[in-house]
């Protein structure tokens, strides 16, 4: 099988032309080997390049690598941490959905405790069982990096769906070494504003760093802000509700349920996060805009947000269970809070603003027929507001869970991968 192609001059078109022919010669004869012949056209040289230059592409291009074990046909390469809520649904959808064009290998997966390999790429079904595989070794990061980098092929993502700062802190690493990053965990991003700042100066043409759903699961928020900037906008504002457990909870007060009993539901119903005074001291919320901010091209650090804390001070540092048995001395202040809020037309809802650089998070009495006193259930709504858009973009819809938020993970890779 013969395939004749023309290279045109762009090192990133030409390369990208060689490894297709060759992935798809590989494709219909796997176990042959592929030579590449490289001849100078009287027309190219004629029309855009010197002899010299010429030479010098055939010697770089004649050190090119192409895996030997099948990979090859394959468009990108995934390693995935994590297999939680998050993780395991990723790998469900890889596994059942099937995606016109896009074929990633999952060559690797791994939990806290075992990592699972296998060099060709999982086949579907073994996805939704990737414990079962052949090749289970102990987490061990320095092992788990270097493999991943040192595999032959043109695009390596690593999906860190953790919330893990142990995983998050390998970034850095893997970036330097060509490897992309998708990740829903928000831990790197609000962290130090120098942090956010290094890991984008390691991306390029061939590099990603995507974390679309750090701020409202698969909504798309963050592509949207990063899009009107990039094209010469600027966000003078940016609100709304980023909590879809705490719009949750005020809701089950507002039908007259405890304040006790809405969190407890919370927390049953997988809506809150397993210790839900994560949700109520705001920090989660607090990360979002913190990230959106920084998107936005804001220099803001955590410290200079204001965050209403509505964990009592009292119950922040006790274990779980001796906080679920105190929260009920609260349930009067917050059914009282809730009945002000009525008697004036207003609902209460966990609201964050970015204002003149500046971030406020807490709870707010809003209209409740405005479109934040309308939110139901676990939806998020942010309204955006730039030089152009003074009348804001509104983005609204589910915040939280594991199917909106695996698919936009998905969005992201797909982004990469159709990029190449
Ligand atoms: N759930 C949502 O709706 C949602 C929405 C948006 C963003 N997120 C973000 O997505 C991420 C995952 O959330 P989740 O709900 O899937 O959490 P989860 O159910 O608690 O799962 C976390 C997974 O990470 C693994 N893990 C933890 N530390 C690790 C380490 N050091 N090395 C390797 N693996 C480690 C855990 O391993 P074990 O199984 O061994 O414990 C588990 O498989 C978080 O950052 C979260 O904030 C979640």
């Amino acid at each position: 099988m013969k395939r004749t192609i023309s290279l045109n001059g762009s090192v990133q078109k030409d390369l990208k032309k060689i490894i297709q022919a060759v992935s798809e010669i590989k494709y219909a004869h796997p176990t042959k080997s592929v030579s590449l012949t490289f001849s100078s056209n009287e027309s190219i040289s004629q029309n855009r390049y010197s002899e010299h230059v010429e030479i010098s592409r055939v010697k770089r291009y004649s050190e090119l690598k192409l895996a030997d074990n099948g990979l090859e046909k394959q468009r990108s390469v995934l390693f995935i941490a994590g297999t939680g809520t998050v993780g395991s649904e990723i790998l469900r959808q890889l596994a059942e959905n099937g995606y016109e064009d896009f074929n990633p290998a999952i060559i690797g997966v791994c939990n806290s405790k075992k990592a699972v390999w296998n060099s060709n790429g999982f086949e579907k079904h073994q996805l939704l069982n990737p414990f079962e595989a052949d090749e289970i070794n102990k987490v061990d990061w320095d092992q788990i990096i270097s493999r991943i980098i040192n595999i032959e092929v043109a695009l390596k993502i690593f999906v860190d769906a953790t919330g893990s700062s142990q995983v998050s802190d390998i970034y850095e690493t893997l970036l330097e070494n060509n490897v992309s990053v998708v990740t829903p965990n928000k831990l790197a991003n609000s962290g130090k504003l120098s942090r956010f700042k290094k890991l984008h100066s390691l991306t390029g043409s061939k590099t990603f760093y995507k974390y679309e759903t750090t701020a409202g699961a698969g909504l798309p928020i963050i592509n949207t802000i990063r899009n009107l900037r990039l094209t010469g906008d600027s966000v003078s504002k940016i609100s709304g509700v980023l909590s879809g457990t705490m719009t949750y909870i005020f809701e089950a007060i507002q039908n007259g349920v405890s304040f006790s009993e809405a969190v407890k539901k919370a927390a049953e119903k997988g809506y809150s996060e397993p210790d839900p005074r994560d949700d109520l001291s705001g920090e989660d919320v607090a990360r979002k805009f913190l990230i959106l901010s920084r998107v936005a091209g804001y220099e803001i650090e955590r410290e200079d947000l204001i965050v209403d804390n509505q964990t009592p001070a009292e119950l922040r540092d006790i274990p779980l269970g001796e906080f679920f048995e105190k929260l009920p001395d609260y349930d009067k202040y917050w059914k009282e809070k809730t009945e002000e809020a009525h008697k004036n037309g207003d609902v209460l809802r966990y609201v964050g603003e970015l204002k003149e650089g500046k971030i406020e998070v807490g709870v707010r009495a809003v209209p409740a027929d405005s479109p934040l006193g309308n939110l139901r259930g676990t939806d998020n709504q942010v309204a955006i507001y730039t030089r152009y858009y003074q009348s804001p973009i509104i983005i609204q819809g589910p915040g939280a869970g594991k199917e909106v938020t695996a698919q936009g993970v998905i969005a992201d890779i797909r982004e990469i991968a159709d990029s190449q």
